[in-house]
């Protein structure tokens, strides 16, 4: 299988902390790809340098043939590349309507506000029963689910998400991780940083591991799930 996007020796920085040490990692088309690690191992820092919001970083970033270092993240957007932050950016005082309308706006791929609807609709049942909804009186499983169904709005071909299971109640978990899977089966490829391992790693095909701002292991996502000793190092809290 050809990589979707190559990422090779890549270094961040914030003023002068020396975050991310030379990341290497591959997304290959239609797979999901967990990226885990304790906290302040820099899978935050991985993501938002992929996607062109960290000022001062240096490597290879390719993504479908296209080196994207010099590329603001505007530009990534727009080749394909979705984002949905761990703080998730949805306007809480608009509805789901509302945000997804706007989701639009600021999208390259231009739709029909009614086709976008339909889609998310079909993806995110959830969401089409609060369409007319406040996003600020759901629960923040469902502002989650929201801010993942924003991201969806341009099609992206790769959407990164950080930690999207994090204050969610499971049984809202347990949905969006189904989801995840119906989005892959969709063509969508997932690159998916999480704390909550045993789940990530029982959905994803593969797995990279990060501590001190570099990948410390990877491995099929199912050896990994078997690997207790490297989860116990690199994972508990
Ligand atoms: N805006 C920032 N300014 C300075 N240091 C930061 C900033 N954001 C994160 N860091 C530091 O970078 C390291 C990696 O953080 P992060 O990428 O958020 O890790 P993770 O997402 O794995 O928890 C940590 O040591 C953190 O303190
Ligand atoms: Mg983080």
């Amino acid at each position: 299988m050809t990589a979707m996007l190559t990422v090779e020796g890549m270094n961040a920085w914030y003023g002068p902390s020396h975050i991310l040490q030379g990341v290497d990692l591959e997304v290959r088309r239609g797979e999901i790809v967990c990226l885990i690690g304790r906290n302040g191992a820099g899978k935050t820092t991985t993501l938002r340098t992929i996607m062109g919001l960290v000022d001062r970083s240096t490597g290879r970033v390719v993504f479908e043939g296209q080196d994207l270092m010099k590329r603001p993240a505007h530009i990534r957007n727009r080749l394909g590349l979705g984002y949905v932050p761990e703080e998730r950016r949805i306007v809480s005082g608009l509805t789901v309507r509302e945000n997804l309308r706007l989701g639009l706006l600021a999208s390259a791929v231009k739709r029909p506000e009614r086709v976008v609807i339909d889609e998310v609709a079909t993806i995110f049942p959830r969401l089409a029963e609060r369409l007319d909804q406040t996003a600020i009186t759901m629960s923040g499983g469902e502002q989650q689910m929201l801010a993942i169904a924003r991201a969806t709005v341009s099609q992206p071909k790769l959407l990164m998400l950080d930690e999207p299971s994090e204050g969610i109640m499971p049984v809202l978990v347990d949905e969006m991780f189904e989801l995840f899977g119906r989005m892959r089966d969709g063509g969508t490829t997932i690159l998916l940083v999480e704390q909550n391992v045993e789940l990530a790693l029982a959905l994803g095909d593969r797995a990279y591991v990060m501590d001190g701002g570099g990948i410390v292991h990877h491995a099929n996502s199912a050896a990994l799930l078997a690997d207790e000793a490297t989860k116990e190092r690199y994972c508990s809290v």
